[in-house]
């Protein structure tokens, strides 16, 4: 009679700690050494928060200035075509960087993004240099709002 006790508290026990290790996310992540910066990023819901609202941010500015006029941009449901297309744009960014052809001053895709809006002069995208639909110059937005487009831009996967 003991032992059945033993062994249904054992049993319960052991319930009692896979219940919780599934159900605390950071404590899996702990577990495998996820470094604590990382878990914080991941779990702290006020982090995801201003994401999405710096997201949002950018659509409005995005919109606001026309850029879907010349810009396909799926994310803030923009179709334009006289200019290439936003969609997937952090590997465009990359992949400008590594261009040859670049002649800009940009060494980050960040840096590229926001060139590419206040001196667009400075580089022409292959197939665009002699597009009767240049692209004017942003210089004069807020500087918090090319932060949001940037922002927006640099996170089109
Ligand atoms: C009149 C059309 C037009 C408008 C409006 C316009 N663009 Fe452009 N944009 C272009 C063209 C054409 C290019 C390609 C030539 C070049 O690189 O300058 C371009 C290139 C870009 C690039 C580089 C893209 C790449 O694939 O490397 C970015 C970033 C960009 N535009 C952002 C914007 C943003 C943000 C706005 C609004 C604030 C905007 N554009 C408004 C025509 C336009």
């Amino acid at each position: 009679m003991n032992r059945l006790c033993l062994l249904l508290l054992a049993a319960a026990l052991s319930l009692a700690g896979c219940t919780s290790v599934s159900l605390d996310p950071p404590a899996m992540m702990t577990s495998v050494a996820v470094a604590p910066t990382v878990i914080a990023k991941l779990s702290t819901p006020t982090a995801l928060q201003a994401s999405t609202e710096k997201m949002e941010q950018g659509v409005v500015v995005y919109r606001s200035q026309y850029c879907g006029v010349c810009h396909r941009l799926t994310a803030a449901e923009t179709t334009g075509e006289f200019g290439p297309s936003h969609d997937g744009l952090a590997w465009t960014a990359q992949a400008r960087l590594m261009d040859p052809g670049y002649v800009g001053h940009a060494t980050t895709p960040t840096d590229y993004l926001h060139e590419s809006i206040v001196a667009p002069d400075l580089y022409f995208v292959e197939g665009y240099e002699l597009s009767s639909h240049h692209m004017p110059s942003y210089v004069h937005l807020q500087p918090q709002e090319i932060e949001a487009i940037v922002y927006l831009l640099a996170h089109q996967r």
